[in-house]
């Protein structure tokens, strides 16, 4: 590992403009399961009965009752990890431009990073699916399962559920961060839920490097990325990032 985080810390000190990909692994560090693998939500609970658009409007009580609540609960008691501050340094050095992510916890605004494209929407806030008028999830009566609108329509959450379109400027906005960066962290994603997986490979057509932090391999390691440093997100970002600090004051 202590070659790949040098090797990285070097890609990273050449590099003009680095986009990141993120994905619920680079927030399991605070405290937020992850969909896939060991101890993830899709383990229990099948995402066709409760992520799927078509189940949400057939039976919101359910869905926000197993689900919704339990996140927006477990969200609101996270906290950014080393991984996440470690981008907003990134950004902060002038070396990386924009984050994607694919997580809903609005863990990357709170470590710092300004520039945030959140493709799978946001549980921050809710719309109502009557009046479409929009509350924040920390401020909105939970208590009642669904929660309603001051209209009396149901609440939803702000997040992208399968069946739904990813929003066309998140689309866009994406794909032309991943086609401009010359560097792409891919930290904490599966890469199997598409269009949010084709992502690196965007950014590998168009010349860039693409380094994936993650404990495991995953679909892009050996044929999109060029290279995995296997660990936690939050260690081997505090580690590349000390290794970077010591390669920039040499310089
Ligand atoms: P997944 O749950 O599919 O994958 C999590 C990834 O994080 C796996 O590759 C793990 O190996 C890795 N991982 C676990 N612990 C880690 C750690 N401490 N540091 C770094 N990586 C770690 O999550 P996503 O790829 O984000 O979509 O899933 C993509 C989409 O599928 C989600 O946005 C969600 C889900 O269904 C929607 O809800 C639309």
């Amino acid at each position: 590992m202590a070659d790949f985080i040098k090797r990285a810390a070097e890609d990273i000190a050449r590099a003009k403009n680095i986009v990141a990909l993120t994905g619920a692994g680079i927030s399991v560090e605070s405290g937020i399961p992850p969909f896939r693998g060991k101890g993830g939500i899709w383990e229990k609970f099948d995402p066709m009965e409760y992520a799927h658009i078509d189940a949400f409007l057939s039976n919101p009580a359910k869905v926000w009752q197993v689900l919704v609540k339990a996140l927006i609960d477990v969200i609101g008691r996270a906290k950014p990890n080393d991984a996440h501050t470690g981008l907003a340094r990134l950004e902060r050095m002038g070396k990386l431009t924009t984050v994607i992510t694919q997580n809903v916890d609005g863990l990357h605004q709170a470590a710092g990073n300004t520039d945030v494209i959140e493709y799978h929407g946001s549980f921050a806030r809710l719309r109502c699916l009557a009046c479409r008028t929009r509350c924040e999830s920390a401020t909105a009566e939970l208590s009642r399962i669904p929660p309603r609108c001051a209209c009396g329509g149901i609440l939803r959450p702000e997040c992208i559920f399968f069946g739904e379109m990813i929003a066309p400027e998140h689309l866009m906005r994406s794909g032309k961060a991943a086609g401009a960066c010359d560097l792409m962290l891919v930290v904490g994603t599966s890469a199997v839920v598409y269009p949010a997986a084709g992502i690196p490979e965007i950014a590998r057509n168009a010349g860039a490097k693409v380094i994936e932090i993650n404990p495991e391999k995953t679909e892009l390691t050996g044929s999109i990325s060029d290279y995995l440093i296997r660990g936690p997100a939050g260690r081997v970002m505090q580690q590349v990032l000390e290794q970077l600090e010591r390669l920039l004051q040499v310089r």
